[in-house]
């Protein structure tokens, strides 16, 4: 079975060349990586191939939401493209969460990537939740409900903001990968739910995902260490 790495940094530049030539430049060889749609749907599988032949450990954040029999077979080819974790919409239903992972065990078995629901995306709050998808009830319920779906599906694990890590943690056998991750000074962007890489590890993430705070930072590399240092020592202590 794939594990997963403690930090993701999310490759969120708009070509292949762009991304390639950033993790050149800033030392950043073989850091465990996401490919998120921006990349993937400029390259298609080619950034993945290049980026293995680099031995980064990926992530292709795709976030898949369609009929069960459409992700089924959707999953058997992202699993032949040899990545080591890929997700879900878990809004998609329990259905097409277990279809998710039937397709990736078609393609790859035992070996197959991690396979994550997404349960509320950290860029929202409760009050897109009721005003707009028209959900009485708070983030956390939410988030609680999807996981418990996520379980009877059979997925790995499930994304979530740190502030929902902890009560996912509570329950059976889930991991919990968190984005919105920011340092104490950074800037919050689009995220409304966000938290340092020290409080992540406290409230139980398993894997942290850092996008901009990494890619924006005066000396990337630097900053990448000390976000691992950070969430793997608080990890250690507690
Ligand atoms: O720049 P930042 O650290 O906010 O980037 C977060 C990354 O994590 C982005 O690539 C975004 O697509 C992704 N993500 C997220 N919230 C989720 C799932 C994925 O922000 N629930």
């Amino acid at each position: 079975m794939k594990k997963l790495e403690p930090v993701y940094f999310a490759l969120d530049f708009e070509d292949g060349e762009t991304a390639l030539q950033f993790l050149k430049e800033h030392g950043l060889h073989g850091i465990p990586v996401k490919v998120g749609m921006e990349l993937f749907y400029r390259e298609g599988p080619s950034i993945v191939k290049q980026l293995k032949e680099q031995g980064h450990n990926i992530f292709l954040d795709l976030k898949l939401h369609d009929i069960p029999e459409t992700v089924r077979r959707a999953m058997r080819n992202l699993a032949h493209l040899g990545v080591d974790v890929v997700n879900v919409h878990a809004q998609g239903g329990t259905e097409m969460m277990k279809a998710a992972r039937k397709g990736l065990e078609e393609a790859s078995g035992d070996a197959r990537p991690l396979l994550l629901a997404v349960t509320v995306l950290t860029s929202m709050d409760r009050r897109v939740l009721e005003k707009e998808l028209r959900l009485d009830r708070s983030v956390a319920d939410a988030v609680s409900h999807y996981g418990d779906l996520a379980i009877e599906s059979g997925v790995d694990g499930v994304v979530c903001s740190v502030e929902e890590a902890g009560l996912i943690k509570r329950k059976e056998k889930l991991l919990a990968l968190t984005p919105g991750i920011r340092l104490s000074d950074g800037d919050r962007h689009d995220q409304k739910r966000v938290a340092t890489p020290e409080v992540a590890s406290d409230q139980g993430s398993d894997s942290i995902v850092v996008g901009r705070a990494i890619r924006d930072a005066k000396h990337p590399k630097a900053t990448y260490l000390h976000i691992k240092e950070a969430f793997e020592n608080e990890l250690h202590h507690s």
